[in-house]
């Protein structure tokens, strides 16, 4: 089934734990938790403490998408603070297959993310290690970027692979997803979808989420 994980980027952080309820109120059965160094992506945003605040209140799966450098660095202090997926990107990781079985050996569920020019087939030895692998459709670093339609032929590329090596990975997208790009993702095989702007910029984030799950199971 298909689900959704609003990205917390897009929030109001002064009502932060109000807003990711009402997402979850709405249908979200994921949270994306977005994390930014300033060195892999030119942006910062949050760390560990705002995922321990947010795990006393919310018990969806965290999915923290780690756009940092050294990620192997920071990979034990997300675990402590609540993270159940911990994603890393293959262009920030010298040593893939350890990043993901440190994952794995703090008890989180492992992702790998790729940027927009980043191949598929650059993950051809790391797919049986995976609960998740995130496709950007944006280039990481801002919400609120127009989707990337390349990412399209990514997803179903991946869905390809997922079902000829019999692999059970889900595909997970970010960036640009809206009313107009979610059908189009789905239809390519995504399984989880992330969304900022689209749940937190319009309307309530209540409202947001369960209209766009509509769409997407439409
Ligand atoms: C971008 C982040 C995304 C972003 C998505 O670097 O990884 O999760 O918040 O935002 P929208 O949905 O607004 O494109
Ligand atoms: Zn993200």
């Amino acid at each position: 089934m298909v689900e959704l994980a609003p990205s917390i980027l897009s929030a109001d952080f002064t009502r932060l734990g109000e807003q990711a309820r009402a997402a979850v109120d709405g249908g979200a059965t994921v949270l994306h938790i977005d994390v930014m160094d300033g060195h892999f992506v030119p942006n910062l945003t949050v760390g560990p403490p705002v995922v321990a605040s947010l795990r006393k209140i919310l018990k969806v799966p965290f999915d923290c998408h780690l756009m940092i450098e050294r990620p192997d660095d920071f990979i034990p202090v997300f675990a402590e603070a609540g993270a159940d997926w911990i994603s890393v990107h293959q262009e920030a990781c010298i040593h893939l297959d350890r990043s993901l079985r440190l994952i794995a050996s703090h008890g989180c569920k492992p992702g790998v993310v790729i940027n927009p020019a980043t191949p598929v087939h650059t993950l051809d030895e790391i797919l049986p290690l995976v609960h998740h692998v995130l496709v950007m459709s944006v280039n990481p670093g801002f919400g609120g970027q127009t989707f990337l339609a390349s990412s399209l032929k990514k997803i179903e590329l991946l869905s390809e692979i997922r079902k000829s090596r019999g692999l059970d990975f889900r595909i997970e997208v970010d960036g640009g997803i809206h009313h107009d790009t979610v059908a189009d993702v789905v239809r390519a095989g995504a399984h989880i979808l992330v969304a900022g702007r689209a749940v937190f910029e319009y309307g309530t984030p209540r409202e947001s989420t369960k209209q766009l799950l509509a769409s997407a199971r439409a």
